[in-house]
């Protein structure tokens, strides 16, 4: 069967990497979460406390920078390292998801994340989700899809996975953060957040984990 290119692409908190994740174990493809490795450059812009705004600080700063996605047997998930460091829980903080955006919003950021992500997708079988996969990254991916759900839903669904780990947590928190990173995400100069033409629309909102994934590996089915 021929491998192909998946691209997900779609609001904060919608349940793209859980369906990436999904299909790529059952077809056997990589998965590749690129806000990952936008949250793993901010994390190391917090702590070298780079000025976002020179652009020589952020330009020297990407010189330092090496990412690397590795499997991980025990949790069985893609953990990303920055310079040799497994930074996966750390760029889940809240401190990282304000500042997330800013940061993916600069022009020479995109150009590292974007140089990589491709390079990833060389040899095909590779399901990578974030804002821009399907638009700027793999513009003749075969299968886009564009996810979507009720704001309120996405809110409730981010609130309950972040209280797990944290109980300081409250749900105004979570709804501002994802308000925030949507409206920055969307009016962006470079490759702002938008659905490809040719993407399929997945609105989640009714739909379980298990009838999503059904949904898309027919999508799949039909353009192997
Ligand atoms: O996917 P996740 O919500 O973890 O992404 C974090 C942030 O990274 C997004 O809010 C967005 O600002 C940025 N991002 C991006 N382009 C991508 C993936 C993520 O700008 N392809």
């Amino acid at each position: 069967m021929q491998r192909i290119i998946i691209t997900i692409d779609g609001y904060s908190s919608c349940g793209k990497s859980t369906l990436a994740r999904q299909l790529a174990r059952h077809l056997r493809y990589i998965f590749i979460d690129s806000g990952a490795m936008y949250r793993a450059i901010t994390l190391y812009f917090l702590r070298s406390h780079i000025n976002i705004s020179s652009n020589k600080q952020v330009k020297k700063a990407l010189e330092d920078i090496n990412l690397e996605f590795y499997y991980n047997e025990i949790t069985g998930e893609n953990d990303i390292y920055l310079n040799g460091e497994n930074v996966a829980i750390p760029i889940r903080e809240m401190l990282v998801s304000e500042a997330v955006s800013e940061v993916a919003a600069i022009k020479a950021v995109r150009a590292f994340a974007v140089a990589q992500q491709q390079k990833m997708g060389e040899q095909k079988g590779i399901v990578m989700d974030g804002r821009d996969i399907g638009t700027a990254v793999f513009p003749n991916a075969e299968l886009k899809i564009f996810m979507t759900a009720d704001p309120a839903i996405r809110v409730e669904r981010r609130f309950k996975e972040l209280y797990a780990k944290n109980p300081n947590i409250t749900l105004e928190e979570v709804r501002h953060n994802l308000e925030m990173r949507d409206y920055i995400d969307s009016n962006r100069e470079v490759s702002p957040l938008r659905k490809a033409p040719d993407a399929i629309v997945l609105d989640n909102t009714y739909l379980t984990i298990d009838q999503q994934l059904k949904l898309a590996l027919g999508w799949v089915k039909e353009k192997q």
